[in-house]
């Protein structure tokens, strides 16, 4: 049904609006129709289709979504009451060959320290594909259930979970060995058989059809009458937990054979192994198995055994660094490829879409692929009019793989990559040589700051909802603001923006003027652009659009730097090639020399910098917010130097940046406190000169807590 429609990349932001009220609309009501009345009349699959094209014109037009979020996602939710989780419900990182999973262990180990005839024991188990749940026990009676949600807050269940206690074998009391205060999360599913026989009854009765046994299992959760739901047989595997009164165990493994004594199911297929060779013989074990296991099962996760190790491995972003789920191959389909489309990114990268025939991918209509690079193009020898292989691999963007050269139609030719920009300049493409020397695969527009497409690219990322999320500035005023037929209420720049109000009260021909925009508008545009003259560090330095400066990189960088003078400083000494500088920011948890390349390239640019000049001159950039509370070295800078005993140095970097403090790679005056343990030379020395405060590696350890 949307398979059909057009392309959002080629959609004009109006039609784009149009569209999306329209489909904004149809949701709400089937939703209406789905939770209120319980009288779906659309299938899971169409319904899927309708928020899937809805989310791709909000991925491809952000102001849209701003409004979205008022209108279509507060529908479904409010029908259950919040419950927010008292420890984050995690997610994991991915991973998709024997290869990556062996890096991810090495990886661990290096983390650890950990000797290579050491063995370090990993639990492996099924990736169940069903949806999260913790349920929470206390004085050992069960007195919550919660979906996951967002991972901070989830929707309280608890009254169908209750419906269901039966089939999902979950108990509603635990035994006086569990403690007071249990957690216990893990994952509601379906079993083939009964997603099977619910989607019969459903045809007979006239009722909604589900896609897959996910969805099934989703809806059955989420159905406002309990008693819906005790007809729908859930089941429940326990594999994780959140807050825990006591431990019963000191090991994963321990933990899950706890639940289970306790009253859980648990996945029988878990082992515990100690290579990565064991790992990947389980996970061929499980894959062969797949077809048989009687539910739907979407890779295989891996988790560090001992919780002490667990512990001191921790976090990065949202995901554990002590496990990982090892997906199973992407789903393929072969399609047409109609046409291919140059995108101008926001750094001039011009990108190679495929515009394919849409194709059902694994439950999802695909009409645009990625190409990634004139070289990949090459490599598959890709023409308009070949059939491709097409595939998907959880939520990454979907990509040509190969081409299917029997069906080679008569008549195709190798595909020429431009040689100059689809901008209105025309602007001669470049190859850019990467760091060793040789050409990179990337094609760029070499007209930066002139190209259209770069420069309203990069408007569009300021204003985008990461970034300074100004409300009423979206894509289609961007484009409107970046053409405007009164040059003087063009925005060209960001800092275009701030001034907007200064030029519209000097201009004769007024923004009110202009169709589309009324008085209202107008007035409620300037107090959303006001409300933006103050600005946190960390949005403030993703929205400026560097390369490989992502939120997180943004959010690291911030932290570090504290506030705005601080960061330019240290930016400009790094792009005029001081190595110090250089040293300093890579010496950052998960800095690497692609950001301070970027960081320096950015900076170099007389252009860019005037352009930042200008921004900040209009704004007041606030200092970067402070991680987790505050401890005794929150903002302080310390050096590592030496052999470190009781963990590694990426450890001790990670656990130090976690509590707020900057760790630095040389010892300056700035430089707080150095942390000396055997073996240490020059900086100790350094550090003694300057008078420092020197700790050893246990004195550091009892100033942040053990
Ligand atoms: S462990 C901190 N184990 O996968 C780690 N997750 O992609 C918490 N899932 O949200 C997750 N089977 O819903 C874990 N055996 C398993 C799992 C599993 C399915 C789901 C879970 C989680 C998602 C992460």
């Amino acid at each position: 049904m949307t398979g059909i429609s057009k392309d959002v990349a080629a959609l004009l932001p109006i039609e784009a609006e149009i569209e999306h009220q329209r489909l904004a609309a149809e949701i709400a009501g089937h939703d209406l129709r789905y939770h209120q009345e319980d009288a779906p009349v659309i299938s899971d699959a169409d319904y899927d289709a309708l928020r899937r094209r809805l989310e791709a014109l909000e991925a491809a037009f952000p102001t849209l979504a701003a409004r979205a979020a008022q209108q279509v996602g507060a529908a479904p939710s409010g029908k259950f009451a919040k419950i927010r989780h008292r420890l984050p419900m995690l997610s994991l990182g991915n991973v998709f060959s024997v290869e990556e999973a062996a890096e991810f262990v090495a990886r661990i180990r290096r983390f650890l320290d950990w000797p290579a005839e050491k063995p370090l024991a990993l639990t492996a188990e099924p990736k169940i594909d069903g949806l999260s749940l913790s349920l929470r026990y206390e004085s050992r009676r069960l007195i919550s259930a919660a979906t996951r949600g967002d991972g901070a807050e989830g929707e309280d269940v608890t009254a169908n979970i209750r419906a269901v206690l039966a089939t999902t074998g979950i108990p509603e009391t635990l035994p006086a060995e569990a403690p007071d205060i249990a957690e216990i999360r893990g994952e509601i599913y379906l079993s083939h058989a009964d997603f099977a026989a619910i989607n019969a009854r459903q045809a007979e009765t006239g009722g909604k059809i589900f896609a897959n046994p996910r969805n099934a299992a989703a809806g059955s959760l989420r159905q406002i009458d309990p008693q819906v739901t005790a007809t729908r047989p859930l089941r429940f595997f326990a594999y994780a937990w959140g807050e825990m009164g006591a431990m019963p165990a000191g090991t994963q493994s321990g933990m899950v054979t706890a639940f289970a004594r306790w009253g859980f199911p648990t996945n029988p297929l878990m082992v515990l192994c100690e290579t990565p060779e064991a790992l990947a013989t389980h996970y061929r074990r499980i894959e062969r198995d797949r077809p048989v296991l009687g539910y739907d099962i979407d890779g295989v996760v891996y988790k560090v055994d001992d919780l002490d190790l667990q512990r001191r491995l921790g976090f990065v972003a949202r995901a554990p660094r002590w496990a990982v789920a090892h997906k199973f191959p992407a789903e393929k389909a072969v399609t047409r490829l109609n046409a291919i489309e140059i995108q101008v990114g926001r750094t001039g990268a011009l990108t190679p879409v495929a515009k394919l025939e849409p194709i059902t991918v694994g439950g999802v209509v695909v009409s645009n692929a990625t190409l990634h690079n004139a070289d990949e193009i090459a490599r598959l020898d890709a023409r308009v009019g070949d059939f491709v292989v097409v595939q998907r691999a959880g939520d990454v963007i979907p990509q040509v793989v190969e081409v299917v050269l029997e069906r080679r139609p008569e008549g195709t030719e190798p595909y020429g990559f431009p040689g100059t920009c689809p901008c209105s300049l025309a602007t001669p493409v470049i190859r850019e040589a990467t760091s060793a020397g040789v050409e990179g695969a990337v094609r760029r527009c070499s007209g930066e700051f002139a190209c259209p497409f770069q420069r309203i690219e990069h408007l569009r990322h300021f204003v985008s909802r990461r970034a300074f999320d100004i409300e009423g500035l979206g894509e289609k005023q961007i484009a409107f603001f970046f053409d405007c037929p009164v040059e003087a209420l063009r925005i060209r720049e960001p800092a275009d923006i701030f001034t907007l109000e200064r030029r519209n009260d000097a201009a004769f021909q007024k923004i009110e003027n202009f169709e589309g925009f009324g008085k209202t508008s107008v007035a409620n545009l300037f107090s959303a652009i006001a409300a933006r003259r103050q600005i946190a560090l960390e949005r403030f330095i993703f929205a400026l659009g560097i390369r490989h400066v992502g939120e997180t990189t943004a959010k690291i960088l911030a932290r570090a730097a504290g506030e705005w003078p601080a960061f330019e400083a240290l930016a400009k000494r790094i792009a005029a090639g001081d190595a110090e500088a250089t040293g300093e920011m890579q010496a950052l948890d998960q800095i690497g020399s692609a950001v301070t390349e970027a960081i320096a390239e950015f900076f170099s640019r007389p252009e860019a910098v005037s352009m930042v000049d200008r921004l900040v001159g209009e704004l007041t950039v606030l200092p970067a917010e402070r991680p987790v509370g505050e401890s005794p070295v929150t903002g302080k800078t310390v050096v590592f130097t030496g052999s470190l005993e009781r963990m590694t140095r990426d450890e001790a970097k990670a656990r130090a940046e976690s509590l707020g403090a900057k760790v630095a790679g040389s010892v300056s005056k700035k430089t707080d406190y150095v942390v000396a343990g055997p073996g240490a030379g020059s900086k100790l020395d350094k550090a003694t000169e300057l008078g420092l405060r020197v700790l050893t590696e246990d004195e550091w350890l009892a100033l942040i807590g053990g």
